[in-house]
């Protein structure tokens, strides 16, 4: 029976979406910021599967809980996938969510096609069990200019498709009801529903 799910991810906004997300799973869901010592686990995969199964790996091994972790990012069109894996350092180690959409900008700065979508891998492992990954997308354009105050990362430049606004102008759950997270949630949520060991 898991009655308590450890979250991997240091990102204070998405462990807010992903608790909201998680809210109705039944289950005690903590942030890896509540053990000690927990490892900071090095994003080396070169695919979002592989870096989100290297941290719900090593925070399970960790922890010794089930955990989840969430490797994600924005691929557009024109730049060939870019900044994918790299989303959170696309403009350098310590960049901010400012600095990486200013260089955004810059690259689409005459740029017709616009298409973009984001991605999102949700890792999730049981310790000594073999780890099970959803994936979710969603889709829409880069704007040329930010709009909207909420979210985080891309998402005042984050035209959505299906909310016709910006993912910094939509409300939280607005924004998780369709977001590429969202819907790799959504799939794990089902798995849980027909999973025992959640019942
Ligand atoms: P990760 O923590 O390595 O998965 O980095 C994900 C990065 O992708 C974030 O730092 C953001 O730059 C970007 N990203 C992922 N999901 C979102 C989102 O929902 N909105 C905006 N940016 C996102």
């Amino acid at each position: 029976m898991i009655k308590k799910i450890v979250l991997a991810s240091r990102n204070r906004k998405k462990l807010e979406e992903l608790q909201a997300l998680l809210a109705g799973l039944g289950v005690e869901v903590a942030a890896v910021s509540a053990f000690p010592g927990s490892p900071e686990v090095e994003e080396t995969g070169k695919t979002f599967a592989e870096n989100a199964a290297l941290k719900s790996e090593a925070i399970a091994r960790f922890t010794g809980l089930p955990a989840l972790a969430d490797d994600s990012g924005l691929l557009v069109e024109a730049l060939n996938g870019a900044p994918g894996v790299y989303s959170a350092r696309f403009a350098g180690e310590n960049a901010t969510d400012a600095d990486n959409n200013r260089l955004l900008l810059e690259k689409l700065r005459g740029q017709e096609n616009r298409r973009a979508k984001f991605a999102s891998l949700i890792a999730f492992s049981i310790p000594g069990k073999e780890t099970v990954l959803f994936a979710g997308e969603t889709s829409g354009v880069i704007i040329g200019a930010p709009r909207g105050e909420n979210g985080f990362g891309y998402d005042p430049l984050f035209l959505s498709d299906d909310l016709g606004k910006t993912f910094a102008e939509a409300g939280a759950a607005e924004k998780n009801a369709i977001s590429h997270r969202g819907r790799a949630l959504q799939k794990f949520l089902a798995y849980c529903k027909s999973y025992p060991d959640f019942a």
